[in-house]
């Protein structure tokens, strides 16, 4: 495939995460209930996921259900954990055969006792896997994680295991649900909403983001190569000048 060549495989983000975006309108422009494309996005995670394992990129963050998606109607939070448990028990072979390692973030307890109690059980099979990280974040809020993390720092200046002038930036990165994995580098949002809706705050300091109209039931990989070459065609300054980059 004629984008996947132009990209620079010594330029890869070594972090992608994607708010996936849009399955209900997806639906509803074909007349369908929004369930029927929670369904077929199921399809497009399948898809990237090879994707990213085929590029090398080693860690990818799929934002599945955030803390205020509990607020949906009863029925439908109900068929999202259900694809959650189908999807789980179905792609297990693939997660294998790609040495994917699957990882969730966010408040698991919250789970549905079947959903949380699959995850894990994927999670430990997998766990020796190191060809690619694929995380979940499952009822996931960034100021949740940011309210644990403060809360855990709390208790060990309070025990004495810490002082306060000993909090920096790499202690809160360890409380982080995400303590295991690096910065996001490309952030991608689909469906033409440019917002974060409460996904990694603190990790997405320095990410690049794009955003795209495309619905995520409709995304492709040739969709992700695009938005890998947009990353890599921009300037990482990380506060400094370009005269300095290119110095
Ligand atoms: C994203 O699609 C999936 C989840 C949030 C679980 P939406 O369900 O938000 O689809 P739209 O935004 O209503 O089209
Ligand atoms: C964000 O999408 C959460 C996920 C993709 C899981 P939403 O569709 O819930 O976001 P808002 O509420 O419209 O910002
Ligand atoms: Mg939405």
């Amino acid at each position: 495939m004629d984008t996947q060549k132009k990209i620079d495989p010594n330029k890869l983000p070594q972090h992608i995460a994607i708010i996936m975006d849009g399955n209900g309108r997806w639906a509803k422009n074909r007349g369908k209930f929004r369930v029927f494309g929670h369904e077929q996005g199921a399809e497009s995670v399948r898809e990237i996921v090879e994707a990213c394992a085929e590029l090398n990129i080693p860690n990818l963050t799929l934002y599945a259900f955030s803390t205020e998606n509990w607020r949906r109607p009863k029925l439908e939070v109900q068929a999202l954990m259900k694809l959650l448990v189908k999807a789980l028990d179905k792609e297990l072979p693939t997660l294998q055969k790609n040495g994917i390692r699957l990882n969730a973030i966010g408040n698991l307890e919250a789970l549905p006792e079947k959903a949380r109690k699959d995850l894990i059980s994927v999670m430990d099979r997998t766990s020796e896997n190191t060809h690619m990280t694929l995380t979940l974040a499952l009822s996931y809020g960034s100021r949740e994680e940011i309210t644990k993390t403060i809360k855990e720092i709390s208790l060990k200046v309070k025990n004495n295991l810490i002082s306060p002038s000993d909090i920096n930036e790499s202690i809160i990165n360890n409380h982080l649900y995400t303590r295991d994995l690096p910065d996001v580098d490309l952030l991608i949002r689909t469906s033409g909403e440019q917002r974060i809706s409460n996904f990694l705050l603190w990790q997405i300091a320095y990410a690049e983001l794009h955003f795209t109209e495309t619905l995520w039931p409709d995304y492709t990989k040739a969709h992700l190569y695009n938005a890998i070459l947009d990353y890599q065609n921009r300037e990482r300054r990380f506060g400094k000048t370009s005269e300095q980059l290119n110095a």
